[in-house]
């Protein structure tokens, strides 16, 4: 990798930051949050070292399920304001250096688009075919309805055409019928306009079930297309349309096991999707959390698949906008995490996740939240925040299900902790109250503390962004006796960096061998003053404290770089 590689691949190592506009903050009193709000703190998220937005649905929404569920997929919904203030803020945005990527939402729309409407309307409907229609009875599918508490399936019968229509989400969110090539055309067409309007790229909603063909088997009449070529032609319109002074990325939610995940970045060709979550890395960090032993963690990192094309990488994440689902884990793992996080009930959600914030689950230690964020930056591939984890928000589970963590960012120590001034009923959302509300946790007060979580995190990124090997760089996991601590190591050419990580409250001390480093090499801690040296034997010990973890860079005699 050399320099400028980083700004053809941007998002190999870029900071990206989650914003949901409706609760981040309300500039005009109407207890929502809203564009013009967001653009106020485009310098505040500069200031993190974001180099990335990626806004949450803000269309027009009759807003079932937090706006994922759209209407219009042309519009902005006039709550958070207009094309106009879309266009200033990511203007601004650009200004700072900080990229904007939109969600893009192709397994369905809502029950209110037009295409819906009217594929109801009849069954010879031009846009009948838009969406999946069967006629026969459906079988019990109560097991593949997401949302189990609210759907009893994925099949809902309509009246007036007497038929079932697919919807593996909400019933109000019809499934789009996406091997109909119309279809897929009104869906570029959505990418070109924002594209148009100077997004730099997608985070694409629930691709697996978007190209799913067992589901699609409805009542549909065309000859089924590869299931895989649609996000092929995806990524090459991307690719055609972007424009310019870099390529437009595609950030792909697949929550699958790495191995299935291969044929979404389009195999050892990469035409696929760009980037994808690493639903695995993330699960699994949380198993090593609740067992203070980092070996299921050091196992998934070393599983992933090492093939891909220089153009894909995988996102990773601590906490998103939806629930920490562990559906990935085995029912006795998913069980120890719940057990040591979710105690109660309330905090679980649909049996497979938690409805918490990261900081209460941790019970608002400050060494061992900093621990998990230092963690996050440290793991090869690109980080990814949600609002608010920079200060150490918790979760309000007076909010029903997911929402629980999708509350008022906190400013300040003012009214709705600096969100909006609106009579507090008039909010999108409670703000949190308790020991994680805004009289304690709020962004303000954490920029004049030096010590906040917020100056961590900011260090983080800034460290992160540059040492380009974390993003790019071979993974090699270090041998070493303790089972608590994840050693590793990140190599892209000769740029090398060593990252240690404690995940239990004892002290310990780590003895590494770096076999191909010689007397001489020293190794530079990015995150405090201090060196480790290495001595004829290639080995060297690090300290660590309860929850330390270390950023050591690779320092040769000779190494020009500024470190
Ligand atoms: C994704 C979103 C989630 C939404 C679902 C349906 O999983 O992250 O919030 O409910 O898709 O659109």
């Amino acid at each position: 990798m050399r320099i400028t590689d980083t700004a053809d691949l941007w998002y190999k190592n870029a900071v990206i930051y989650c914003v949901d506009l409706e609760t981040y903050l309300d500039s005009d009193g109407d207890g929502i949050g809203d564009l013009p709000g967001l653009t106020q703190r485009i310098d505040y998220l500069a200031d993190v070292g974001v180099s990335c937005l990626w806004l949450m649905p803000f269309y027009p929404s009759p807003r079932r399920d937090n706006g994922y569920d759209i209407s219009d997929m042309f519009g902005v919904d006039p709550r958070y304001g207009d094309h106009g203030d879309f266009v200033e803020l990511v203007r601004v945005a650009h200004d700072r250096g900080i990229r904007v990527i939109v969600d893009l939402v192709i397994n369905h729309t809502s029950d209110q688009h037009p295409w819906f409407r009217q594929s109801r309307a009849s069954k010879d409907s031009p846009y009948r075919d838009f969406y999946v229609w069967r006629s026969d009875t459906p079988p019990d599918t109560s097991e593949e309805a997401m949302f189990p508490g609210q759907e009893d399936g994925i099949w809902t019968y309509d009246e007036k055409t007497q038929e079932w229509y697919l919807h593996h989400f909400l019933h109000t969110q019809p499934d789009l019928n996406t091997a109909n090539p119309q279809v897929r055309e009104a869906i570029t067409k959505t990418m070109g306009f924002w594209l148009q309007l100077g997004v730099d790229g997608f985070r694409v909603d629930a691709v697996p079930f978007a190209i799913n063909q067992t589901t699609l088997t409805g009542a549909d009449q065309h000859e089924f297309l590869e299931p895989h070529d649609y996000l092929r032609t995806l990524r090459a319109f991307l690719q055609r349309r972007s424009s310019g002074t870099s390529s437009a990325m595609v950030l792909g939610e697949v929550n699958l096991p790495h191995q299935d995940q291969l044929a979404f970045f389009g195999g050892e060709d990469g035409d696929q999707l760009t980037m994808q979550f690493d639903f695995t890395v993330n699960q699994k960090t949380f198993l090593s959390f609740a067992r203070e032993d980092a070996r299921p963690l050091a196992e998934a990192l070393s599983e992933r698949p090492q093939n891909l094309s220089v153009e894909t990488q995988y996102a990773n994440f601590l906490r998103n906008h939806d629930e920490l689902t562990l559906d990935l884990l085995s029912a006795q793992e998913r069980d120890e995490v719940l057990d040591t996080f979710a105690p109660e009930d309330e905090m679980r959600f649909a049996g497979r996740g938690l409805r918490r914030r990261l900081p209460a689950m941790f019970d608002g230690d400050p060494r061992r939240i900093k621990m998990a964020y230092s963690l996050l930056f440290s793991l090869p591939g690109t980080p990814v925040l949600f609002y608010g984890e920079e200060i150490g928000m918790g979760e309000n589970l007076e909010v029903p299900g997911r929402e629980a963590v999708r509350t008022p960012m906190q400013w300040s120590q003012d009214k709705n902790g600096g969100f909006s001034s609106a009579r507090p009923s008039k909010l999108a959302r409670k703000v949190v109250e308790g020991p994680f509300g805004p009289q304690h946790v709020n962004a303000a007060q954490a920029r004049r503390d030096p010590e906040s979580l917020l100056h961590h995190v900011s260090r983080l990124a800034r460290r992160y962004r540059d040492c380009p090997e974390l993003g790019w760089g071979e993974l090699t996991i270090l041998d070493q006796h303790h089972h608590e601590v994840l050693a590793h190591r990140m190599t892209s050419g000769d740029q090398s960096m060593i990252l240690i990580h404690n995940l239990s409250p004892k002290s310990l001390v780590v003895p590494l061998t770096l076999h191909d480093e010689e007397k001489g090499t020293e190794l530079i801690d990015l995150l405090q003053d201090g060196a480790c040296a290495v001595d004829a034997e290639h080995a060297t010990d690090v300290t660590l404290e309860g929850y330390g973890y270390r950023w050591l860079r690779v320092k040769r005699p000779g190494d020009p770089r500024l470190l």
